[in-house]
C-alpha cells in the first residue's frame, strides 16, 4: 500500500489517540471505552510496523500532562506504562521475548500476577519510614504533588510499620473507589464511573473534600529503593507487613499455563471483586531479571497487562424512550429489565442515535446483550432474540418534542436529531442547569442531576441565578424528605464557595452550543475586562469584530455565541447572574519588558497574529491595551488599513510602529 496513505492513516490515529488521552488523563471524561482505545493503539502499532522509518509522535503524549493547579513533581524514577496482551499469541510473544533477551533455555519463568485495578496510579515517597510526598503519575516523569490530599486516605500509612524502614523508597500503587462506594457517592451523577470519581476526588484543591471521599489504595510496585528483596512477590509481602495494602489476589505462577488458569479464575469472579478491574498484570518475579530486561519505550519488558473482554449481560428491553439533551439532541434510550453487570445494577442503556437502532434492528421486547465497559455508559452490543410475538415497528424520531412540543429537526451536518425549542424546552433548560453545576463547570458539591431535577420541578431553580438565591427557599427545602438543616447548610456553603468564577469558566458553564472549554477561553480573551463583558450583555457594546479576529474561533462558534447573547431572556439571565457572582479574569504573569506600564493601541488588520493575540501578548509584557487614542497613549501599532487613528497619532505626536517593529519589540 502506498506509504503516503499509511502515513496519513497514522497521523489520523495519532490525532484521535491524543484527543482521547486528553479526555482520559486531563479531563477525567472519556468518550470511548478502554477496549476501543486499546484497539486504536493496536491498529496504530500494526501500521507502524509497515513503515519502520516513520517518526512516531505518540510516545510522548500517552499519559496525562500535569495540570496547572498543583505543583509539579519530578519522579525520582520514571513511572512506567504497560503493554497489553489481548490473545494467547500476544502472551506467547511476551514470554518468548523474555527468554530470548535473557538467553534463557527454559520456557518457564516465575511470574507474579495480580489484578489490574482501574484507578489512578500514585507514587508514594517514604524517607526513613515517613511519608514525605505523594504524586500522580502525570506523563510518567513529571506528575502533580498531591501530598495534602493523599494524607487524608486512611489506607495509606503515614509511617511505615517497621523498626527498620528503608532510608528511601518509592511505593507505587493504585488509588480507587469501590463499586458500592461509587454508587453511594454518585447520587449527583457527576462522575461517569468509579475511576473518574477517584480522579476527581484526588484533584481537589481543598483536601477537606478529598478527606470525605471513600478512596482506597493498593500497592503494585516500587521505584527507587535503598534495600530490596530478591523478588517482587516477597517484596510486596513485606510491604504488607509494613501496613501497606497489597492485592489479596497476588499469586505466583511458574509459567503461562498457570497464569492462564489464574486469569480464568479471576475473570469468573470479576463481578464479586468490589472494585473495577480490567485484566491481570503479569510481572517477571526475579528482580535482577527485571533489571536486566529493562524498558522499551514507556513499558517494562518484564511486565504485561492481560486484558479482560468488557463485561456483558443479557436482558430484555422493556421500552425505548428518548432523552433530550442540553443542546436539544434527541437520544434514544433503552429501558431495560434491571440486570447486574460486573457488580453494577444497570437499568438503562444508550442507543446512541436512530441510525444505530436501524442498523442493529433493535426493538422493544427484544433480548439484547448489554456491555458495561466500566468506563462508559452501558450500551447494546447486539440483539440475541427478537420479540416475535408482536414485534413493534422500528422506533423513529418523534415529529415534535415530547417535552416542549417544538418541532424536531434533523441537523443536516450531523446524524443528530434535535428539538428546536432551544430556549423554551424544559428538558434543555434542565440540561443546561445540570451542565452549569457539573464537575467541568462550576462543580458545586451536593448539587447534581438529582437535585437539579428536584429543584426545577418544584420551581425553586428556574434559571442560573436562582441557584444563588436558594437560601430564600430554606423552609421549603429542609422539609423535603431526605433533606434537613445540615444538608441544606452544606449545600448553601458549597454554593457560596463557587461564587468567584473565572470568566472563561463562566462562559463555558452557560452551555452555549459549540462553546466548549477551549472556545470559551478564546471568547473570554476577546473581553478586555469584566466590565466589557457585562456591557456587551447590556447591549452597550459590540464584540463581533473582536471575535472574528480571534485566532482559532470558527464562524459556527461565533454565530452560536452571538445568537445566544442576542436573545432577550439570555441577556436578562446573565445580567441577573452577574449580580450574584463575582467574575474575574485570571491575571497573567507579567514579564517585565520595555513596554511595561505603557499604553498601547492596535489598529488596522495585523497579518501575523490576530488583534486579540497581540493584545494578550502586550498585556503579558505589562502594557495596558487601550482603544481610544489620546496624548497619553504611548504606542500605536498599525496593521493594514489603519485609517483615522494613524492620522490622529501623527497629530498628537504618539509613537507609531508597524507590525514588524512591534513584533521585534515584543519578542
Ligand atoms: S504495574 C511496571 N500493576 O496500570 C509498570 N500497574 O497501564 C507499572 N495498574 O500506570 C505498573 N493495576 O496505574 C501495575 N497491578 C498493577 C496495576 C497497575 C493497575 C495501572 C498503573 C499503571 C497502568 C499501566
Amino acid at each position: 500500500m502506498a506509504e503516503n496513505f499509511l502515513k496519513k492513516q497514522l497521523k489520523d490515529i495519532e490525532k484521535k489517540i491524543k484527543y482521547h488521552n486528553d479526555l482520559y488523563y486531563n479531563r477525567d471524561n472519556p468518550e470511548i471505552s478502554d477496549s476501543d482505545y486499546d484497539k486504536l493503539i493496536i491498529k496504530y502499532k500494526k501500521i507502524l510496523k509497515k513503515i519502520p522509518n516513520y517518526k512516531e509522535n505518540l510516545s510522548e503524549s500517552i499519559g496525562g500532562k500535569p495540570s496547572e493547579t498543583f505543583t509539579k513533581y519530578n519522579h525520582p524514577t520514571r513511572m512506567l506504562s504497560l503493554d497489553n496482551a489481548m490473545s494467547k499469541e500476544d502472551l506467547e510473544n511476551f514470554r518468548k521475548k523474555i527468554s530470548n533477551f535473557l538467553n534463557n533455555k527454559t520456557d518457564d519463568f516465575e511470574f507474579s500476577s495480580e489484578p489490574k485495578i482501574d484507578g489512578l496510579s500514585v507514587n508514594l515517597i517514604y524517607k526513613n519510614g515517613k511519608l514525605i510526598t505523594a504524586a500522580t503519575r502525570g506523563d510518567g516523569q513529571i506528575g502533580e504533588n498531591i501530598t495534602d490530599n493523599v494524607i487524608t486516605i486512611k489506607d495509606i500509612p503515614k509511617i511505615l510499620n517497621t523498626k527498620f524502614p528503608p532510608v528511601s523508597i518509592e511505593i507505587r500503587g493504585e488509588i480507587f473507589i469501590t463499586k458500592n462506594d461509587f454508587i453511594k457517592l454518585n447520587t449527583e451523577n457527576k462522575f461517569a464511573n468509579p475511576r473518574n470519581a477517584a480522579a476527581g476526588s484526588l484533584r481537589q484543591l481543598d483536601s477537606k473534600i478529598t478527606a470525605k471521599r471513600p478512596l482506597k489504595f493498593i500497592a503494585h510496585g516500587f521505584g527507587s529503593f535503598t534495600e530490596e528483596k530478591s523478588n517482587y512477590y516477597d517484596q510486596l509481602i513485606e510491604f504488607k507487613s509494613w501496613g501497606i495494602p497489597i492485592s489479596p489476589f497476588i499469586k505466583k505462577a511458574k509459567n503461562l499455563d498457570e497464569l492462564t488458569k489464574i486469569y480464568d479464575e479471576i475473570n469468573k469472579k470479576r463481578a464479586e471483586i468490589p472494585y473495577d478491574i480490567d485484566g491481570l498484570v503479569y510481572k517477571v518475579n526475579n528482580l535482577s531479571f527485571q533489571n536486566r530486561l529493562g524498558i522499551v519505550g514507556k513499558s517494562p519488558r518484564w511486565a504485561i497487562a492481560h486484558k479482560f473482554a468488557s463485561e456483558t449481560a443479557q436482558t430484555e428491553i422493556k421500552k425505548i424512550d428518548i432523552q433530550i439533551g442540553r443542546t436539544g439532541s434527541v437520544t434514544p434510550v433503552a429501558r431495560l429489565k434491571s440486570i447486574n453487570i460486573g457488580g453494577v445494577l444497570v437499568s438503562n442503556a444508550t442507543l446512541h442515535n436512530f441510525e444505530e437502532i436501524e442498523k442493529k434492528d433493535i426493538r422493544e421486547g427484544d433480548t439484547v446483550i448489554v456491555e458495561r465497559a466500566g468506563d462508559v455508559i452501558p450500551h447494546i452490543l447486539e440483539v440475541v432474540s427478537k420479540n416475535k410475538k408482536n414485534r413493534p415497528n422500528l422506533f423513529k424520531p418523534p415529529k415534535s418534542c415530547p417535552i416542549c412540543k417544538s418541532p424536531i429537526v434533523i441537523d443536516p451536518d450531523e446524524v443528530v436529531v434535535r428539538c428546536s425549542g432551544t430556549y423554551v424546552c424544559d428538558a434543555q433548560k434542565i440540561g443546561r442547569l445540570k451542565h452549569f453545576v457539573s464537575r467541568s463547570a462550576l462543580d458545586i458539591e451536593g448539587l447534581g442531576d438529582k437535585q437539579i431535577n428536584l429543584f426545577y420541578n418544584k420551581g425553586f431553580i428556574k434559571d442560573y441565578a436562582d441557584i444563588f438565591d436558594l437560601e430564600a427557599k430554606r423552609d421549603a427545602i429542609v422539609n423535603i424528605d431526605g433533606w434537613g438543616t445540615l444538608s441544606f447548610n452544606n449545600l448553601i456553603n458549597a454554593i457560596d464557595q463557587k461564587k468567584k468564577i473565572e470568566l472563561s469558566k463562566f462562559i463555558y458553564s452557560l452551555g452555549v452550543r459549540f462553546v466548549g472549554q477551549i472556545n470559551a477561553k478564546l471568547i473570554a480573551s476577546a473581553f478586555s475586562n469584566i466590565k466589557s463583558f457585562t456591557s456587551f450583555f447590556e447591549g452597550k457594546s459590540d464584540i463581533l469584530s473582536t471575535l472574528e479576529n480571534t485566532d482559532g474561533l470558527g464562524p459556527k462558534v461565533i454565530q452560536s455565541f452571538i445568537e445566544y447573547s442576542s436573545i432577550k431572556s439570555n441577556k436578562k439571565q446573565i445580567l441577573k447572574l452577574t449580580q450574584r457572582v463575582d467574575l474575574f479574569i485570571k491575571k497573567i504573569d507579567i514579564v517585565k519588558s520595555k513596554i511595561t506600564g505603557k499604553k498601547i493601541i492596535f489598529t488596522g488588520t495585523l497579518s501575523s497574529m490576530s488583534r486579540a493575540e497581540a493584545k494578550t501578548k502586550a498585556e503579558k509584557l505589562g502594557a495596558k491595551v487601550v482603544s481610544s487614542i489620546s496624548k497619553s497613549t504611548d504606542i500605536l501599532v498599525t496593521g493594514e488599513n489603519s485609517g483615522s487613528k494613524l492620522k490622529k497619532a501623527k497629530e498628537l505626536g504618539v509613537k507609531v510602529m508597524n507590525e514588524k517593529e512591534w513584533s521585534n519589540l515584543a519578542n
